[in-house]
């Protein structure tokens, strides 16, 4: 088994994928089945999944979810690299900040997930969050937290040491890898007693 460490990098933001190799509903149930075991604040396990396997659900959904804001020149997968899936977690209409982290244990468990497989995840939280409910048929009191799109992955992604300047935005290279600039530890550990 990899090094957990080793495991964690791998499993970066993903946004380009092979659309021809598409995802099914088994894999995304798999993936909910990851999420459905990790922990729950209280273990009251109120966050619901919304699984859209490839089709004209998925490509309007698709349309309706904003990619790498970062890299100007670029709009977002192009036809042929799309994600093939989307899991969309719900939360109760009055869930508070305490549900928000069960939204980012259950999406880190199944970006987890995923790169065991060979398949790339991304979070996004920049959609339409008046068009995606009306797509979606959704449970009453519940409101989109976060949509997921997956596929397997075909983009290069790699860590990179903080620029001197602090800046923390992500960059693609000359040959297409994405680079993702993280803060040493040393930089991120406040105190020790
Ligand atoms: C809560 C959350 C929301 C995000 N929303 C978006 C989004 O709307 N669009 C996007 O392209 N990436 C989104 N991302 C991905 C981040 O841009 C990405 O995690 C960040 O660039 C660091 O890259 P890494 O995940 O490879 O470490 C989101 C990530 C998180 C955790």
């Amino acid at each position: 088994m990899a090094d957990f460490r080793a495991s964690v990098e791998a499993a970066r933001t993903c946004r380009r994928f092979e659309e021809d190799k598409p995802l099914d509903m088994a894999d995304l149930e798999w993936l909910v089945e990851c999420a459905r075991v990790a922990p729950s604040a209280r273990n009251a396990q109120v966050l619901r999944f919304t699984l859209v396997g490839q089709g004209p659900t998925c490509r309007e959904l698709f349309s309706l979810t904003r990619w790498a804001g970062a890299l100007k020149d670029w709009g977002g997968p192009h036809p042929g690299e799309r994600p093939t899936a989307f899991i969309v977690i719900l939360m109760p209409e009055d869930g508070n900040h305490v549900v928000c982290f069960d939204v980012g244990i259950a999406a880190q468990t199944m970006q987890l997930a995923a790169s065991s497989r060979g398949w790339g995840c991304c979070m996004i939280q920049s959609f339409d969050h008046t068009a995606v409910p009306k797509l979606l048929d959704m449970p009453s009191d519940m409101k989109v937290a976060l949509v997921v799109g997956f596929g397997v992955a075909r983009e290069v992604r790699k860590i990179a040491p903080m620029p001197a300047d602090g800046s923390f935005t992500y960059w693609r290279d000359a040959q297409g890898v994405h680079h993702v600039p993280k803060r040493a530890l040393s930089e991120l550990v406040a105190a020790r007693y």
